[in-house]
């Protein structure tokens, strides 16, 4: 690990003003008053989330620290990105959301249609859905011959990627035999538990470790996203720099300097306190599209709760939905600004485009257009960001503005980090675990009860008695 990047600072801002009463009305923005209230609270669930990882909880902050880790990955990675052509990822949810959101935050978004030489590793293919359409084109698509999968599950059963990853496997053996198969295959698993730890024993798959102890939604920063981004070509000692670099600066207990406190408390009193249920995250970059996906998926999960801490039926969360600046300026916006004000709006800001692309030339005769003369389109997307945190104001619609100065390794990892802590604390704030997912299990076990999987017979014919019964409210086809 390079000395710099431990050196490396937080270069994250947050502009909450337009979050605040004073700019969009008592009953829509948060007062200070507010924040200092929830003051105290924060820094109690602070210094207990400290004393919880001193004694070997919330492991998933120790996850940028793992170098040794990011050594081994890419020296993995090196072995095989100009080896393969294709590259396909099995996995779903937390074990593919962050690995996508970040091959398209730091490589070109047509990565699959370069030359291999200019490409930076094998074309990059996800299969998440079970969707047969898919999967059969993906397997059609590539040369099977030369192309490595990772199949990646934590709790390694799940029926989605386990469907997929025997389907890809198949399609290997046949293709290039069994044993050339098993070492086209890695597996990013529990390191001892699960069915896929089992078949990864027995075929002698290379494995990496899904870490224990850390909700898939939060492994990100472990193999489960660094592997994929590794071999694609993505700087991953700096995604975990940046991740370092933002959990140093995230030491504080102060709500008002913690960038993650800080967003918490305005997420959750903007939920709990203004009728704020929707939480809208925009980035105005196409890169950052697949975070505000990701995103999407922790808040969803770690805080859609039914019970409290305390036990209690609280139906605890705020929706998160995703949007991209500026394409939804000509999709939801309007609702955003003139429907129902329930929602809060999360701007990503980017400071500086990696390229640019310059109006040089204006048709004469037509002065209308004039204004685009000398224009760029960095500098018309960040005022499009500017002129819609204005309107969403003007309107009474709180939002704050998350400024990155580009999209780079780094900053992509502190976003992961403040994202994460953000979400830990808002679980803190809101009275519910964050961790765990009894709602997603729900639907996996009766996934498997239909499915017919030994275990599940008693949910088998409990859904089978609901699922078959004659009904009024259904329409038949025809
Ligand atoms: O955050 C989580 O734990 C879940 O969203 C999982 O990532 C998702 O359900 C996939 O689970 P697994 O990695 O066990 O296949």
């Amino acid at each position: 690990m390079n000395d710099h990047r431990d050196a490396e600072a937080s270069r994250l801002t947050i502009d909450y003003r337009n979050a605040m009463a004073a700019a969009v009305g008592p009953g829509h923005g948060v007062t200070d008053a507010m924040l200092d209230e929830m003051a105290p609270v924060v820094a109690e669930q602070h210094a207990r989330l400290g004393a919880e990882h001193a004694a070997g909880g919330q492991r998933w902050m120790d996850l940028p620290s793992d170098t040794a880790l990011v050594t081994e990955i890419e020296t993995f990675a090196a072995e095989v990105r100009d080896r393969y052509e294709n590259f396909i990822l099995v996995g779903i949810g937390g074990s593919s959301l962050g690995a996508i959101a970040t091959v398209q935050a730091l490589t070109n978004p047509f990565r699959n249609v370069l030359p291999s030489e200019t490409r930076g590793g094998p074309r990059f293919f996800v299969l998440d859905n079970p969707d047969p359409e898919k999967v059969a084109a993906t397997l059609e698509t590539v040369d099977l011959s030369n192309t490595l999968v990772n199949v990646v599950t934590k709790s390694g059963q799940t029926a989605e990627t386990m469907a997929n990853f025997l389907a890809v496997r198949q399609a290997l053996e046949a293709a290039v035999g069994p044993e050339r198969a098993r070492q086209q295959i890695v597996a990013t698993t529990d390191p001892a538990e699960g069915l896929l730890r089992a078949l990864a024993d027995q075929e002698g798959y290379r494995t990496f470790p899904v870490p224990p102890g850390v909700d898939g939604r939060m492994t990100v920063l472990s193999a489960v996203g660094m592997l994929p981004a590794a071999i694609c070509g993505c700087d991953i000692g700096g995604l975990l720099a940046g991740a370092r670099a933002m959990r140093a600066r995230a030491t504080t207990a102060d709500v008002r300097q913690n960038p993650a406190y800080l967003l918490a408390a305005l997420c959750i009193l903007a939920d709990t306190r203004l009728d704020k249920s929707i939480l809208v995250t925009v980035p105005y970059a196409d890169a950052l599209f697949g975070l505000s996906d990701w995103f999407r998926q922790l808040w969803a999960e770690s805080l859609g709760k039914r019970l409290s801490l305390d036990n209690e039926v609280v139906y605890a969360g705020q929706t998160p939905i995703k949007a991209l600046g500026a394409i939804d300026q000509h999709s939801q916006i309007q609702l955003y600004t003139e429907g129902p004000n329930d929602k809060l709006i999360s701007l990503i800001a980017v400071e500086n485009y990696r390229a640019e692309v310059a109006i040089e030339d204006v048709p004469d005769g037509i002065p209308e257009l004039d204004y685009l003369r000398g224009a760029e389109l960095g500098r018309l997307l960040q005022r499009e960001q500017l002129a819609t945190a204005w309107a969403l104001t003007e309107a009474q619609r709180p939002n704050f503005t998350i400024g990155v100065p580009t999209v780079d390794a780094a900053i992509l990892g502190e976003l992961f980090y403040l994202y994460e802590l953000q979400t830990v604390m808002g679980g803190a704030l809101l009275n519910v675990n964050p961790f765990g997912q009894p709602g997603v299990e729900a639907g996996k076990n009766a996934t498997y009860a239909l499915m017919g999987r030994d275990g599940y017979e008693t949910l088998r014919e409990e859904l089978l008695a609901a699922t078959g019964t004659e009904s009024q409210y259904r329409l038949s086809s025809g």
